[in-house]
Order: C-alpha cells, then structure tokens, then sequence
C-alpha cells in the first residue's frame, strides 16, 4: 500500500488557498495548515481526519516549532498573498511572501530530508523570469511594472519571492525542489480546461483569466503526480484557462 502523502500549506484561508486545501484532501493528501485563525479555513475541511491545523502566524512561529510541523513533509504549498485592503497592500509585512519563503525553504534544508521537498509557490503573471521566456513582455508594459514595483509593495515581494527561489535555492538543491505557478487574473467558477505554459501568452494590457479552482488544480497535480512535477521543477509556469479570453 502506498503511504499517504502529507503537505504543510500556507495561505489555506485565501481564496485559492481554500480550495487547495480541499482537493488535497479529496485526494487523499494528510494537510498540516498553518492558519492565523482556523476558523476561516473552508467549512468543509473543519474535522476532517487528513487535516491538522496549526493556529499561527507563518511569520512569528519559532523556527522550531516550524522545523516540526515541515519534519515528515512530502512537499510545501504556499498561497499567501497580501490582503487586498490599505492596510494589507501598504502595512507590513511588506515583504509576506518574500519572507515566509525565505523561512519555509530555510526550515526545510536545516531538516536535510532523505528525499527533495516538493515548495509550490503561488506566484503571479506579473512576476518577470529571466531567461528570454518571457520575451513577449514588450517595453511598454515592462516599464509599467517596473513602475508598479516602486510602488505597490506587493508587486515588489511577489518577484521577490521568485527570484529567491530562482537565485538562492537555485535548480540543484539537495533538500528543495520548486515551481512557481504564475496565474494570471483569478476568477470564481468550475473547475475546466486550463494549460500550462513555460512563458507568458497574454499582456498585462490584454490579460487572461485563471479560475482559481484550476490553480488549485494544477499545484495539487504538481504535488502528487510525480510526472507532472518532473516537467515543471524548477520553472515559473503560466497558467491560464484554455479558453481565456472574453467571448
Ligand atoms: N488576485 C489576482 O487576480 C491574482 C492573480 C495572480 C496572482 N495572484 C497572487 O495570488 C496570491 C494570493 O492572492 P489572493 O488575493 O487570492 O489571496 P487571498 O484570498 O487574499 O488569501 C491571502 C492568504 O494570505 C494570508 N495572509 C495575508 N496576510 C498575512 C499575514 N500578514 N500573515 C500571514 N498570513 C497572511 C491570508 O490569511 P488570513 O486569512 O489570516 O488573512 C490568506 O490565507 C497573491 O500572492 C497574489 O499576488 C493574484
């Protein structure tokens, strides 16, 4: 019999977050999920014998305490993101996901597991990777970003956040393996055809749509279908509906 896989997710209480939560555990997957307030996990996962929850903040837990909750973890989800308010967009944490990747990756290789943890990294189209993939960006829009960067402070941590992973953890890591899902605008709705690309497809003028049930979709299929993580390790993937425009 297989043994059961066990995540530690971040950001379970988010829009996208919440429904990661549930197609993990629909699959099957143990989730540690550590949440600020328990009680804005989805309704449905409360009880549910796969779940444990860990009533924290990411950002304050003590490093051991976290070293404890990722010991025996197959793979990290994270799908934190700044609340979309002042205070969320403007207020500290400025660098939230910049900082709790930092903390998730720097936990996980002071473990030094036998075996690569698997870091799902909820990202954005608007984060840049180098390496000409992303050579439809023209310079119109990469100066606007740019200027969105100075001065939207979660603009600025989310390319943050990747290039951490890209230029510190790198694509060679003994204890860490990574991929960075860049969705583009998140919307409601089922569950439907999406693709995955290696660069970006739309503009940030002319953007596409991403249901935020085929995100979950995607990072859950990352974490437990091993084919599926052998072609994206390591990359920034785009995703986006199949049908993504408006009609
Ligand atoms: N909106 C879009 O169209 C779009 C498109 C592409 C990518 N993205 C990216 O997707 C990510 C998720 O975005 P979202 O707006 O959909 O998320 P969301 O539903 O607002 O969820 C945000 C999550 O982050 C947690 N969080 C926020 N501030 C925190 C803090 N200071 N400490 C600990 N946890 C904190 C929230 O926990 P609490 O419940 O405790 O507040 C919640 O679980 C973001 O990085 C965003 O840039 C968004």
């Amino acid at each position: 019999m297989p043994t059961q896989q066990t995540v530690l997710l971040v950001g379970g209480t988010g829009r996208p977050g919440g429904r990661v939560l549930q197609q993990l555990l629909d699959r099957g997957v143990g989730v540690r999920a550590i949440a600020r307030a328990r009680a804005r996990l989805p309704a449905g996962s409360a009880g549910h014998p796969g779940l444990t929850v860990i009533e924290a903040s990411l950002l304050s837990l003590a490093e051991e305490a976290l070293r404890r909750q990722l010991s025996g973890c197959d793979a990290v989800v994270s799908c934190l993101g700044h609340t979309l308010s002042l205070p969320g967009v403007f207020g500290p944490p400025r660098d939230l996901v910049t900082g709790a990747t930092r903390r998730l990756c720097r936990a996980v290789e002071a473990l030094r597991p036998p075996r690569p943890v698997k870091l799902v990294l909820m990202s954005s189209v608007s984060v840049n990777r180098p390496g000409g993939l992303d050579s439809r960006r023209g310079a119109l829009e990469r100066a606007f970003l740019w200027m969105l960067r100075g001065v939207l402070p979660p603009a600025r941590d989310n390319q943050r956040a990747a290039d951490l992973l890209l230029e510190e953890i790198g694509p060679d890591n003994a204890f860490l393996e990574w991929v960075a899902v860049r969705p583009d605008s998140l919307l409601e709705g089922e569950a439907s055809a999406y693709r995955a690309h290696e660069g970006l497809v739309d503009s940030l003028f002319s953007p596409g749509r991403t249901n935020m049930a085929n995100v979950a979709h995607f990072m859950c299929e990352l974490v437990t279908n091993s084919e599926a993580w052998a072609a994206w390790r390591g990359k920034q993937p785009v995703l986006v509906n199949a049908s993504t425009k408006a009609a």
